[in-house]
């Protein structure tokens, strides 16, 4: 994750984004390109998965689609909410987890910049900051339920669109939604300094052999998969 923060900073188009809640960042700009290429016009069901500020769903309602954005933390949902009403923009925004506030539902489109980053300790936090990128000792602890669940929340013919590390494993990834029925695969890379999360953990990263030593770039990548 490039910087991991929720202290102030600039946020872009006259965004607000409450104490705590994932700031947009290089992450989000990268999983933005990508979702240039998407349609997302009048008609489109789209869900965003994790949508802290609201900044990707809004680009979305703002091309047109009708936008569900989901995510655990009460101050994500105020923040996205606020957005919202600042943009003039209409979002259904949902809070809980994502997959029991989206059972039953099938999208065109879902998209998702989840948690991704290692994390020392067993469990996921369940409160503060942390819960927009910590994820588990692999990072996977909620990409693997996004690829376990992307049959059951995407129409015949929909995508799914999720960008994360390559530190957690793109080629897992893209195996797991294969295995779960969808055509999957790379599409974008690039890579962005480390941030101060990964900083803070660099010994445990190379203990673990997920950095090597003085690595200072991390790789994201966008994984694109579609319903078969
Ligand atoms: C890396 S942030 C991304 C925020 C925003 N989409 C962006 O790109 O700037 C991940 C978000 O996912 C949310 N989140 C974490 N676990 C979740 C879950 N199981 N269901 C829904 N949202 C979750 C976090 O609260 C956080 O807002």
């Amino acid at each position: 994750m490039s910087s991991t923060t929720a202290t102030p900073g600039a946020l872009p188009d006259g965004l607000i984004a409450l104490p705590g809640v994932y700031r947009p960042q290089a992450d989000t700009h990268f999983l933005a390109e990508a979702l240039a290429h998407e349609d997302l016009g009048p008609g489109r069901d789209v869900l965003e998965i994790g949508t802290g500020t609201g900044a990707l769903a809004l680009h979305a309602a703002g091309r047109g689609a009708r936008v569900t954005a989901v995510d655990v933390s009460w101050r994500a949902l105020m923040t996205a909410r606020l957005n919202a009403a600042r943009r003039r923009l209409p979002l259904r925004l949902l809070h809980g987890d994502f997959a029991a506030r989206t059972a039953g539902h099938r999208f065109d489109l879902v998209f998702a910049n989840p948690p991704y980053v290692p994390a020392p300790g067993g469990g996921l936090p369940s409160h503060g900051p942390e819960r927009a990128w910590d994820a588990g000792p692999d990072g996977r602890a909620v990409i693997d339920r996004i690829c376990a669940r992307a049959p059951a929340l995407l129409r015949e013919g929909g995508s799914l669109l999720m960008v994360h590390s390559g530190m957690c494993g793109a080629a897992e990834t893209v195996d797991r939604l294969s295995d779960a029925g969808l055509a999957a695969a790379v599409t974008a890379k690039t890579a962005v300094p480390w941030g101060p999360v990964l900083r803070g953990r660099r010994s445990w990263l190379e203990q673990r052999a997920l950095a090597a030593p003085h690595e200072e770039w991390e790789e994201l990548v966008i994984i694109r998969a579609v319903s078969v």
